[in-house]
């Protein structure tokens, strides 16, 4: 095939003024709608738009404060693509480090549970990290056990741990929801606005969910499996009580850039059986 002419970056600048151009006005509309990303968000949202008339559409959508996620159908989680359901909580940056703090745990042949798990960042993670484990993710929310089905994960639909059986995982992971209701009102309005108040909420001190989990942890891990779960700041001082009565110890907690803690880790006291001797050090 006879090549063709070479695009000079001359040329090169011409073909893609228009983009650009559309590009500053998407940013120049999102910044004004308070986003702070505004540029990186109009490269995706120009990316992810087929046409004009379904890029204006993406942006009207934007500035009336739907996560960009939702719109675009996609996120990333330990540098992998997710699919994002619109109506799903949106996994978040800070989880990653408890994801892979999970997946360092889990041993060859592990079986480990994601409880709330969204669009199923978290197990899909932990599936990637231990190709030979098994791993399943519950949530309450059709529309998340959806999402996360659709990202590969074994996704049931149900309350926590309820439907699990007793002493069967290495690993149980849970970013539940921990927002304190006096703190609702202080969340960025599109996520106060627009993300599942189920997904947020959890009561009058942000842990109603989280002791349950707590409570699910003790009776669904072995001896000597290993809780992770996401918190905010200061709730790790609220759950000394809730962790020894369910026999999790050897507790430490994570902190993020501000040093303020994101999670605790805690194993579940008691004899190990063969197995578990065997596949951890
Ligand atoms: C903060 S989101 C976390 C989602 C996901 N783990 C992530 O990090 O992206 C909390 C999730 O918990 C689910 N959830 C809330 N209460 C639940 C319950 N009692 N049982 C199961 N899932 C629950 C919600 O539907 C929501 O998907």
């Amino acid at each position: 095939m006879k090549p063709g002419p070479r695009i000079t970056p001359r040329q090169a600048g011409a073909v893609n003024a228009p983009i650009q151009h559309e590009r500053r006005q998407v940013a120049a509309r999102l910044a004004a709608a308070g986003c702070i990303a505004a540029d990186l968000e109009a490269v995706e949202l120009c990316s992810a738009a087929e046409n004009a008339a379904a890029l204006e559409e993406s942006v009207a959508r934007r500035e009336r404060g739907e996560p960009l996620a939702w719109i675009t159908g996609v996120t990333r989680f330990c540098g992998r693509r997710l699919r994002v359901d619109a109506g799903v909580y949106v996994p978040r940056p800070q989880s990653e480090a408890m994801a892979e703090m999970a997946a360092d745990r889990l041993p060859p042949g592990g079986t480990a549970v994601d409880l709330c798990t969204g669009t199923g960042a978290i197990a899909h993670h932990l599936r990637h990290r231990a190709p030979g484990a098994t791993v399943i993710a519950v949530d309450c929310d059709i529309r998340a056990v959806r999402c996360a089905t659709r990202n590969g994960v074994a996704a049931l639909l149900g309350d926590l741990g309820a439907a699990l059986r007793s002493d069967s995982f290495d690993v149980v992971t849970a970013v539940a929801p921990y927002v304190p209701t006096g703190h609702l009102r202080h969340l960025p309005t599109d996520v106060r606005d627009h993300e599942p108040q189920h997904a947020l909420h959890g009561g009058a001190d942000g842990l109603d969910i989280v002791r349950r989990v707590i409570r699910d942890a003790g009776r669904i891990l072995r001896p000597g499996g290993r809780l992770f779960i996401e918190i905010g700041a200061g709730q790790d001082a609220l759950l000394g009580d809730a962790l020894h009565e369910h026999r999790l110890t050897d507790v430490v907690s994570w902190t993020d850039a501000d040093g303020d803690v994101r999670g605790l880790a805690a194993t579940l006291s008691g004899e190990r059986g063969p197995a578990m001797r065997s596949a951890v050090p």
